[in-house]
């Protein structure tokens, strides 16, 4: 659906040059969710404007429902059977308005009401007064929002506000959504039923998302797959499920562990905290980790076996999609040699040991 490839975009500014994209290449598929996480400055959003060309690379190839745009030197050629052209203005509007778009501070009319709002992109499409009418009170439904059609953005709440913006992104029926930090503005409440409204879209539309965001809870209530972005690059790529179980670039450590009460571990582990504090030769401190494959209760029964005792000291068990996984800091006490076994049992169940 959506394939960059080999995309740099430069910024030249009076004060020096800042390289936003590096190479970046990555694939989307058609109906994903696609989640894109980095700090700020990462190139987040640079990537995704490169997406619908409010920004030009510099050079690279996008690809969008099979139409290929490369670009040169910060022109864009259209290739089509082999043949390479200049892009002509009406075609970039008519890929632009395949995709639609939403922001963290929602970009609304604030002199115009909710219906304005949202028919204003469908204003120049050549719809008479009457299909304008049925299509805004369409999208109204769609985004529950039919009782405020008169009201104005500063009548509005945060989260309403973000379901008209939505409603207007998704006027000329786009095949794409890109969304910059929806939800970065929004109580947590307000975050959740966004949230859910761009998964229900996603599968009642089949319109493909990409969400791009620095919260990783964001990534795990919605996306499929996930970009990691670090400095222009994307540094780690993969299923939700498999980064969040085996994140292997530190910067994606610490965005899977910025949404886990396990973290916490390492800052008691650093304060000596008695909590985790471990008197010799009397119980020994170890993170577990269980994934899809564990599903049986492993720790009773390790615990009935081997007569080793556990204390859990921290646990944190996340959904994400329709799988599980979960981790447990778990203080160990017993004979050093039914601990042993024990930990040897476990590994051998496919829970992960690891000594804290
Ligand atoms: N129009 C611009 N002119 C000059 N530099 C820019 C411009 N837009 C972005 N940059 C620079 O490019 C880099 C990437 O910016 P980008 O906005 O893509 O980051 P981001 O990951 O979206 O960050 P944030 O989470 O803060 O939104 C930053 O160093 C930024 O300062
Ligand atoms: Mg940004």
């Amino acid at each position: 659906m959506i394939e960059i490839e080999n995309v740099t975009k430069i910024f030249r500014t009076k004060a020096g040059t800042v390289e936003a994209l590096k190479d970046v290449s990555l694939k989307i598929e058609k109906g994903e969710t696609y989640g894109v996480i980095g700090y700020s400055g990462a190139g987040k959003s640079t990537l995704v404007r490169c997406i619908n060309f409010l920004e030009t690379p510099d050079i690279g190839a996008v690809t969008i429902d099979g139409t290929r745009i490369e670009i040169d030197n910060e022109k864009l050629f259209l290739v089509k059977d082999g043949e390479k052209t200049r892009l002509s203005e009406k075609s970039l509007n008519k890929l632009r308005s395949s995709i639609g778009m939403i922001f963290q501070h929602f970009n609304l009319l604030d002199r115009s009401n909710v219906f304005d709002n949202i028919a204003y992109p469908l204003k120049y499409t050549g719809k008479s007064k009457k299909e304008i009418h049925d299509r805004v009170f369409e999208l109204l439904e769609l985004v529950g929002l039919e009782s405020k059609v008169n009201a104005y953005p500063c009548e509005l709440s945060g989260g309403q506000k973000q379901r008209v913006a939505i409603a207007r992104a998704l006027a000329n029926n786009p095949k794409i959504l890109l969304s910059d930090e929806a939800t970065s503005a929004l109580d947590p409440d307000a975050t959740e039923s966004i949230l859910n409204l761009l998964k229900d879209l996603n599968k009642k539309l089949g319109v493909t998302i990409v969400v791009i965001t620095h919260e990783m809870g964001v990534i795990k209530s919605i996306c499929d797959r996930v970009a990691v972005m670090e400095k222009g690059k994307v540094v780690e790529e993969g299923r939700v499920y498999d980064i969040f179980s085996n994140p292997k670039q530190p910067i994606t450590r610490k965005f899977v562990n910025s949404t886990s009460s396990l973290s916490k571990v390492d800052e008691l582990v650093k304060k000596d905290s008695p909590l985790v504090k471990s008197q010799a030769g009397e119980s020994r401190l170890y993170r577990l980790v269980f994934d899809k494959s564990v599903n049986n209760p492993v720790i009773s029964e390790v615990s009935r076996k081997f007569n080793v005792d556990f204390n859990i000291i921290l646990a944190n068990v996340e959904a994400i999609g329709d799988q599980t996984i979960g981790a447990m800091i778990v203080k160990l006490s017993g004979e050093d040699k039914a601990i042993d076994a024990a930990l040897t049992y476990l590994s051998a169940t496919k829970v992960r040991v690891e000594a804290v």
